[in-house]
């Protein structure tokens, strides 16, 4: 990691920080509900959805202060997922960001309440007036956020996540599975970052969204492997979960060697399209390497 990198993420990732600390004082100050929704947003993630969306904005030049807005949005929505994923009701964890879930600091009742409210607030900050590009394309990003989280998008593959249903054999189910509950949002990452864009190339949108497909893939494949190889403690969240809840997970359909494997193909799929894109790509080559290697 060069230095620069690391300068320019610590850097976006307190200007996200503050962005949404910001929001969620200004939406529900000093309550109960407030501190349940900064325990399950504030609580030390590792940004990487945001700086992705910096990352690509970089490399069209795209104005920050409009990101800010995508990228806050899409933050709110994953902490929204997170929470609600750990619902003793779906995965039933106790530990998040090395620290005690929701439901376990507060109540369930909280718990989902405040994955409620963290939701709206997602949409309620694409609505606002100072979010400055014209309301068609406010419309279209609600429209598109809306449809990827949904039931037919992340909503729905967290139900056939929780139903396990899918057998032995079925990776192209499995590929289904993980692209509805995670890798959609990566593709909006792609596609919103692009509308806001200031001078968008349709070749470089076209490339955007194959490589934010293919880091959707890498990202929960990535999640197994963790879950199966690493600990608690690094982690900072349950590991070995999947196995011990049954999961079809890339690991347990092909084992750990295979999942690496594919993994890997993957990764060099993403990097040939980085490679062939004009513009600065360098806080995007280093930014997907990171995510690629990372050990939590
Ligand atoms: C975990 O996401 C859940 C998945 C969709 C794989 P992250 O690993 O990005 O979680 P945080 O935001 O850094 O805690
Ligand atoms: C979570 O997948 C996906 C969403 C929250 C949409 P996992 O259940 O594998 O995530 P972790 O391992 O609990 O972070
Ligand atoms: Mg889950
Ligand atoms: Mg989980
Ligand atoms: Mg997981």
């Amino acid at each position: 990691m060069t230095e620069d990198f690391r300068f320019w993420a610590d850097e976006h990732q307190k200007r996200i920080e503050n962005f949404m600390m910001r929001f969620l004082k200004e939406e529900s100050s000093n309550s109960l509900i407030h501190e349940v929704c900064s325990h399950g947003s504030l609580n030390g993630g590792k940004r990487f959805r945001a700086l992705l969306c910096y990352a690509i904005g970089e490399i069209s030049k795209t104005d920050k202060l409009i990101l800010d807005y995508i990228a806050s949005s899409i933050e709110f929505i994953h902490a929204y997922s997170l929470i609600h994923d750990d619902l003793p009701a779906m995965d039933n964890d106790d530990l998040r960001r090395g620290k005690p879930t929701c439901h376990i600091k507060f109540n369930e009742a909280q718990a989902i309440l405040a994955g409620d409210g963290l939701q709206s607030l997602a949409f309620h900050i694409l609505s606002l007036p100072s979010f400055l590009i014209d309301d068609q394309k406010k419309l279209k990003l609600i429209n598109s956020l809306s449809n990827t989280i949904g039931i037919n998008g992340m909503v729905k593959g967290q139900s056939l996540d929780i139903e396990n249903t899918l057998k032995i054999g079925e990776i192209k189910g499995l590929e289904k599975l993980q692209e509805l509950k995670t890798g959609l949002l990566f593709n909006f990452i792609g596609s919103a970052t692009y509308l806001v864009s200031d001078n968008p190339s349709e070749i470089i949108n076209i490339k955007i969204t194959n490589l934010c497909s293919l880091l959707g893939k890498v990202y929960q494949i990535t999640d197994d492997i963790l879950d199966y190889e690493s600990n608690d403690k690094v982690l900072g969240k349950t590991s070995g979960k999947d196995r011990k809840d049954n999961k079809l997970t890339y690991v347990s359909l092909l084992g750990i060697n295979e999942a690496k494997k594919i993994n890997s193909k993957y990764f060099d799929d993403i990097k040939e399209i980085i490679n062939s894109i004009s513009g600065n790509t360098i806080f995007l080559n280093e930014l997907i390497l990171k995510i690629y290697q990372r050990v939590h």
